[in-house]
C-alpha cells in the first residue's frame, strides 16, 4: 500500500543560507507526530507501506529552482507544492491564520472575514488538488491532514470516485455557536469540503461531535453512530487522539550533542528546581497567563524565590501575522518585567529561549525538568505534554495541565488547572514542587503506561485501518451515475417491463407532514409516459390505501399499500395480499401514544395493518434518544407476537410480519412474464425486495429476468445499484420514458 499524506507544510523547511537553499526540520505538532510515525514505517520492515508526503516547502522557490528542489525532496519521499509568496499570504497567513485558526481556538475576535482570502484558500486547494493527482497511482490511500485544506476531501472525491480517502483534523473543531460565525457560504462549503472525505478525525470526542453538530445544523445531513450519507458515499467521524512515539522519549539517545545538553544544563540549573515551558509562540498556548501565574506564585511563596527557575522555550511561528507579533512583545515585557523584579545577581527567574530545539536538546530539557508548566487557553491536543511524561525515564516529575488542551482528555493524572485563573496556576506550582516523589511516581506510571499503549503508530495505524473499513464496508452497490447505459441497453431490449417503484423519499422527497407529500405535475406526467412504453409501474409504498388512491389511483398502474399488506391491480379493486390480524395495535398504541406525547412535533399514523410513529419535525437530537428507547420497549414488548419493528427514515413503524414489500413484489413480478424488471427504493423496508428478487431461487428454473435494484442513498444495500437522491431517480426515469439514449448511442432497438 501506498499513503499519500497531504498537508500544508512538509516536514522539511527550506531556508536560504549564503545565496543556498538549504532544509531544516519544520516546527508543530502535525509535522513531528507524522514524521515519527513515518520514521518508524522506514524503520519496521513488517510494514508494508510506502509513502508521499505532498506539501509546501517553507519557502517560495523561484520557477528556475523549482524541479531542482523537487529531485532533491523525492529521495527524502517528499513532494513539493510550489506556492507564490501572494498566495502564501492571503491563503496561508490570511484564510488559515486570521480567519480558521483564530475561530477554531475561540478567539473570534481576532478572525478578519476577507473575501480575498477565501477566494485564495479555494485556489490553493485546488492547487494541492493538482498536486495529489500528479502523483497518484492506483491503489493509493490518501491522508489530508489540517484546517489548511478542508476543501481538499471534496476536490479530489471529484475525481477519484473510488480512492480511500482520509481528513484528520489536529486543532479544536469548535461549537456551533463559533462556526456559524464564519459567512454562511464558506461555513457550508468547508463542511461540504471535508464531507467529501471517507473519514474524518479528530483528537478529542468532543470536537467529532461539534463537528457533527453544524453538519446538522448547517446542511442538515444527520448521522448514525457517527457515519454520515453523503451525496455519493458514507461518511465515517471518529476520535483518535493523536499519540507520540513513546519510545523515542521513553529511551536514552547515544549522541554526544544529548550528553553535553545535558551536563550544561546541569550546570546552569546548579541545584534549583526546573519549571519547563515550551511552545511555538502562539497567543493560544496561553504564555502570558503562565508568565502571571508565575509571578503570582513567586509573591506568594517567598520562601520559593531563588530556589527555581522556569525554562522558557518559545518557538518562533507566524511571524507574519500581527496578532503573533503583538504576543511576542508582550512575552518580552513580562519576562523583563518579572526578572526585573524578582531576580537577584545569583538568580534568573526565568531563562527564556526564543528559539526552536532539536529533539535531542528538547529531550534533554524534559529529562532536568522538575515541572513542566502547559497552560494553553485551546489547544487541539498538545504532544509537550505528552512528550514530558514519556521522557521521565524514573517515572518522577509533575505535569501542570490546562485542561483546555486536547491532551488533558488523556492526561487526568496531571494536575489539570484553568489558564484563566491565575491563583490555581500558582497554588499548581507550589503543590507540584512540594510534592512527595512517591506521589509524582504513582501519577505518572499510570500516564506512562496509557502513553505507550496508544502511541502515534496505534493512532495512525486505527486510522488507516478504520479508512479502508469504512471504504470497503460503504455500500457495495455501483454508482448508477457510472452505469446507465447497461440498465437502458437492458431496457430497450426487453418487451414487457416491470418497474416497482417506492413512493416516499425515491420518486417525491421527505415532507415535515406525510399529507404534504403529493405527487406533482411532473411526476404524474412521467408515471403516465412510462406506462405508454410497454411497462407495468407499480408503486409499492408504506403508504395506507386511501391516501394512495386519492394520489394515484386515477393512473393505469398498480398500487400497493402498507408495505404489502394491500394491492390494488391495473384496473381492480383493492384487495388483501393476505388475511391478516390487527388486533395487536390495540396494545400497543398507548405505548407509541406516550413518546408522540413526550416529545413535541412527533405524531402517530395509524393504517389498517400497521401504526407509524413519525419524527421528521422533532427536535434532532431529543428524537435519536426517543426512539432508541421506544425501539427497545417495543422489540422487548413484542417478542412473541408475529409482528415486525422497523426503523425507517425517521419514523418507527410496527407491522405484521407475514407481508412484506418483497413477498408481493415477488408475487406482481411472477405474474406476468417479464424480461426486464425494476426495482427502486430509498428505505429498510425496500430492502426485502431487493433481497428476494436476487435470489435465484425466487423464480421458476432458477432463470431469472434481467432484473435491477437500486437503493436511494447510500445506506449499506442489497440493491446493485444507488442514486443519490428522488430528483436522479425521476432524471433516469424520464431517460428511459423518452429512449434518450437510443436516440443519442444509435443502439438497435427491439422493444
Ligand atoms: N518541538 C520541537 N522543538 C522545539 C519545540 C517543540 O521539536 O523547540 C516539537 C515538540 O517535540 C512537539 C511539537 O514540536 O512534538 C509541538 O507540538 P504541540 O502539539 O505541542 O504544539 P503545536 O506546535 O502543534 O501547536
Ligand atoms: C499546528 C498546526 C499544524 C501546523 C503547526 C505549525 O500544529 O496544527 O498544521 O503546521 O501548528 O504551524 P505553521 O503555521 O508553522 O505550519
Amino acid at each position: 500500500m501506498r499513503l499519500l499524506i497531504v498537508s500544508n507544510r512538509l516536514p522539511l523547511n527550506g531556508v536560504q543560507q549564503d545565496g543556498k537553499l538549504i532544509f531544516e526540520q519544520s516546527a508543530g505538532g502535525l509535522v513531528s507526530g507524522l514524521s515519527a510515525y513515518l520514521d518508524l514505517l522506514k524503520s519496521t520492515s513488517a510494514q508494508d507501506i510506502e509513502y508521499v508526503w505532498i506539501g509546501w516547502p517553507g519557502i517560495t522557490v523561484p520557477d528556475k529552482m523549482q524541479s531542482e528542489v523537487k529531485s532533491v525532496l523525492v529521495d527524502l519521499h517528499a513532494s513539493p507544492v510550489f506556492l507564490s509568496e501572494k498566495a502564501m499570504d492571503k491563503f496561508y497567513l490570511g484564510f488559515c491564520n486570521k480567519i480558521i485558526w483564530p475561530l477554531f481556538h475561540y478567539f473570534p475576535t481576532y478572525t478578519v472575514y476577507d473575501k480575498e482570502y477565501w477566494l485564495q484558500y479555494q485556489d490553493v486547494n485546488k492547487i494541492f488538488r493538482d498536486a495529489v493527482l500528479e502523483v497518484i497511482q492506483p491503489g493509493d490511500v490518501i491522508w489530508v491532514h489540517d484546517y489548511h485544506l478542508m476543501l481538499l476531501p471534496s476536490l479530489l472525491r471529484e475525481k477519484l470516485p473510488d480512492t480511500p480517502i482520509g481528513f484528520f483534523l489536529h486543532i479544536p473543531f469548535p461549537s456551533y455557536e463559533l462556526y456559524r460565525l464564519l459567512p454562511p457560504v464558506w461555513g457550508r462549503e468547508i463542511l461540504r469540503g471535508l464531507l467529501g472525505a471517507n473519514l474524518i478525525g479528530f483528537h478529542t470526542p468532543e470536537y467529532a461531535q461539534y463537528f457533527l453538530r453544524s453538519v446538522l445544523r448547517i446542511l442538515g445531513y444527520e448521522h448514525k453512530l457517527g457515519q454520515i450519507l453523503s451525496q455519493d458515499h458514507a461518511v465515517k467521524v471518529d476520535t483518535f487522539p493523536m499519540g507520540i512515539d513513546y519510545q523515542r522519549y521513553h529511551s536514552t539517545p547515544t549522541s554526544s550533542e544529548f550528553g553535553e545538553d545535558m551536563q550544561d544544563l546541569e550546570q546552569l540549573l546548579d541545584g534549583f528546581k526546573a519549571i519547563l515551558s515550551v511552545d511555538r509562540l502562539d497567543y493560544s498556548k496561553g504564555i502570558s497567563n503562565r508568565l502571571q501565574g508565575y509571578k503570582l506564585f513567586l509573591e506568594n511563596n517567598p520562601q520559593w524565590r531563588e530556589q527555581v527557575v522556569l525554562l522558557m522555550i518559545v518557538v518562533p511561528s507566524r511571524v507574519g501575522v500581527a496578532h503573533y507579533q503583538q504576543m511576542k512583545r508582550q512575552i518580552d515585557e513580562l519576562v523583563g518585567e518579572i526578572n526585573g523584579r524578582f531576580g537577584t545577581f545569583y538568580w534568573t527567574p526565568i531563562i527564556y529561549q526564543y528559539k526552536f530545539l532539536p529533539l535531542d536538546s528538547l529531550l534533554a530539557m524534559y529529562r532536568q525538568s522538575d515541572v513542566a508548566l502547559i497552560t494553553p487557553l485551546r489547544d487541539g491536543m498538545n504532544l509537550i505534554a505528552k512528550e514530558y511524561v514519556a521522557a521521565r525515564t524514573d517515572q518522577t516529575g509533575v505535569l501542570i495541565l490546562s485542561e483546555m488542551a486536547g491532551a488533558a482528555k488523556e492526561l487526568g493524572e496531571a494536575l489539570i488547572i484553568n489558564p484563566n485563573n491565575l491563583e490555581t496556576i500558582a497554588e499548581a506550582l507550589q503543590q507540584a514542587l512540594a510534592m512527595p516523589e512517591t506521589e509524582q511516581k504513582k501519577r505518572n506510571q499510570v500516564m506512562q503506561q496509557r502513553l505507550k499503549r496508544y502511541d502515534v503508530v496505534r493512532w495512525s495505524g486505527d486510522f488507516i485501518q478504520e479508512l479502508l473499513q469504512v471504504q470497503k464496508g460503504q455500500s457495495q452497490a455501483l454508482p448508477l451515475s457510472r452505469h446507465k447505459q447497461t440498465l437502458y441497453t437492458a431496457f430497450h431490449r426487453a418487451d414487457r417491463h416491470l418497474l416497482l417503484l417506492d413512493y416516499d423519499g425515491t420518486l417525491v422527497p421527505f415532507t415535515d407532514n406525510p399529507d404534504q407529500a403529493k405527487p406533482d405535475r411532473e411526476l404524474l406526467d412521467l408515471l403516465k409516459e412510462l406506462t405508454n412504453t410497454n411497462t407495468d409501474v407499480v408503486i409499492i409504498s408504506g403508504r395506507d390505501r386511501a391516501t394512495l388512491e386519492t394520489w394515484l389511483g386515477f393512473l393505469n398502474i398498480t398500487l400497493v399499500a402498507e408495505h404489502g399488506a394491500w394491492l390494488k391491480r391495473r384496473g381492480e379493486q383493492w384487495r388483501l395480499s393476505k388475511p391478516l390480524v390487527n388486533s395487536w395495535k390495540r396494545q400497543l398504541l398507548p405505548m407509541l401514544e406516550i413518546y408522540a406525547d413526550r416529545l413535541p412535533g412527533s405524531f402517530i399514523e395509524e393504517k389498517e395493518f400497521s401504526l407509524a410513529w413519525h419524527f421528521r419535525q422533532a427536535n434532532p437530537e431529543l428524537s435519536a434518544a426517543c426512539a432508541r428507547e421506544l425501539m427497545d420497549g417495543l422489540v422487548a414488548f413484542t417478542s412473541n407476537v408475529d409482528i415486525h419493528i422497523l426503523q425507517g427514515n425517521k419514523v418507527i413503524e410496527v407491522r405484521n410480519s407475514e407481508v412484506t414489500k418483497g413477498s408481493t413484489g415477488l408475487s406482481l413480478a411472477l405474474t406476468q412474464d417479464y424480461d426486464f424488471i425494476l426495482a427502486i427504493g430509498d428505505d429498510t423496508t425496500d430492502e426485502d425486495l431487493f433481497a428476494i428478487l436476487a435470489l435465484e431461487h425466487s423464480w421458476p428454473g432458477g432463470l431469472a429476468p434481467k432484473t435491477f435494484t437500486i437503493r436511494v442513498g447510500t445506506d449499506k444495500s442489497q440493491a446493485s445499484y444507488f442514486l443519490p437522491d428522488y430528483r436522479e431517480v425521476r432524471k433516469m426515469l424520464q431517460e428511459l420514458a423518452a429512449r434518450k439514449d437510443i436516440i443519442n448511442e444509435g443502439i438497435g432497438v427491439n422493444a
